[in-house]
């Protein structure tokens, strides 16, 4: 794929992006963060049983911000639909955005922030990465409002966490 279909790809994503919001009954949700970009990540997951197994009915996401997250998180939250959590965990970021082709270097963690809130949505929490102290770790130029709005909202039922991603990490 070309630098121009990737692109005209992730154009097509971002104009008409699937699974944006809020899933009230969700059963499982998951937030990430980059410190370096400020950008934050919620998924949220509802599962279902289909032939005695538990599957992905439905996931939606809420991002803020950057387009290319958007355009991932449009493409994975469609992908995993059906999946088990272990099929889905088995996606990579490169597959979760393997539609829009590959990803400028300096665009690569914006699929990673994605493939971070899907595990951090699906692990159970003692596997899931460390809980962060979002407070004290505010992204450079500020998101106070939108991580005290994440933390806020911590203590709702579903699992929440926050885990700030370091791009820097293996
Ligand atoms: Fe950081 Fe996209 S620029 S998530």
């Amino acid at each position: 794929m070309s630098e121009h279909d990737t692109q005209s790809a992730l154009a097509e994503a971002i104009r008409n992006p699937k699974n944006i919001g809020e899933l009230a009954d969700a059963d499982a949700i998951g937030t990430v963060g980059n410190s370096e970009c400020g950008e934050m990540l919620r998924m949220w997951v509802k599962f279902k049983e289909e032939n005695g197994r538990k599957v992905i009915d439905r996931a939606t996401f809420q991002s803020f911000g950057c387009e290319t997250a958007i355009a991932v998180a449009s493409l994975a939250t469609e992908m995993i639909r059906g999946k088990t959590p272990d099929e889905a965990l088995a996606l990579s970021s490169d597959k979760l955005s393997s539609e829009l082709g590959p990803l400028p270097p300096m665009k690569i963690h914006c699929s990673q922030l994605v493939e971070g809130a899907l595990r951090s949505a699906l692990l159970p929490k003692k596997d899931a990465d460390p809980v962060s102290d979002c407070a004290s770790k505010p992204a450079p130029g500020g998101n106070q409002n939108l991580l005290a709005n994440f933390a806020a909202t911590e203590s709702k039922p579903g699992g929440l966490r926050i885990v700030m991603l370091d791009e820097n990490a293996d």
